[in-house]
């Protein structure tokens, strides 16, 4: 089976769980494309979707699924999205398709945090993936100045702007042993808007797709 394979049995699998006749929160990447796919099968029976990117908003709105704008809701149920590495806290690394800011927004506002991901993403220690972090551009050099100072090795994402107009920056060779203080840390860093670190807001299920089919951990 291949990683594809894998991320769409999880994707399919998060249909269990969305309530029906309500908003539901919709992430961003090749995992979370599965799942709105899923969703469109289900499309009569949802009120319409909150979504985290306009490459998200693109593939619900051809799929006829509305999308809600988050300031025209008071709150909604379930918010699903994939990740690029997840622990065993259910703390994760995102933003590897540069969504983050908004992927973190919506999250913020859901009850629920469903995330979705292959065999491959679950990690003892996250920050083997490089950490997405999105920055002002004007500060894109003292935040690197900043971010090398915590231990990491900054990269400007090349030819990447943010849907928000801002530059990422990927921080490689870190070791995050303690997601919450660095989550914290760095978005303390003047010109930063966001960090991929999701662990003051981790998920509350994790849907594994593997080759034997799809683990739920609750
Ligand atoms: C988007 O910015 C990310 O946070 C994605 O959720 C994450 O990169 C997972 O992407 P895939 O589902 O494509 O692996």
């Amino acid at each position: 089976m291949t990683q594809d394979e894998m991320k769409k049995n999880a994707a399919w699998a998060a249909l269990e769980y969305i309530p029906r006749n309500t908003v539901v929160g919709v992430g961003t990447g090749s995992t979370v494309n599965h799942f709105i796919d899923a969703l469109a099968s289900i499309k009569h029976e949802i009120s319409g979707a909150v979504s985290s990117s306009v490459q998200s908003t693109e593939k619900l709105i051809a799929l006829g699924i509305p999308v809600l704008d988050l300031n025209s809701i008071d709150s909604f149920s379930v918010y699903v999205d994939g990740a690029d590495e997840i622990n065993a806290q259910k703390h994760m690394i995102k933003g590897g398709g540069a969504a983050l800011t908004r992927e973190k927004i919506v999250a913020a506002v859901a009850e629920t945090f469903i995330c979705i991901v292959d065999a491959s993403k679950q990690v003892d220690v996250l920050g083997k993936f490089p950490l997405p972090v999105e920055v002002i551009p004007m500060a894109s050099r003292s935040v690197s100045g900043e971010l090398a100072k915590l231990g990491g090795r900054p990269v400007l994402r090349a030819g990447v702007t943010t849907d928000n107009g801002n530059v990422i920056i990927d921080v490689h060779d870190l070791q995050i042993i303690d997601p919450l203080m660095l989550e914290q840390q760095i978005n303390n860093i003047v010109g930063v808007v966001t960090n991929g670190i999701f662990a003051h807001r981790p998920a509350n299920m994790v849907l594994v797709g593997s080759a034997d089919g799809t683990k739920v951990i609750k």
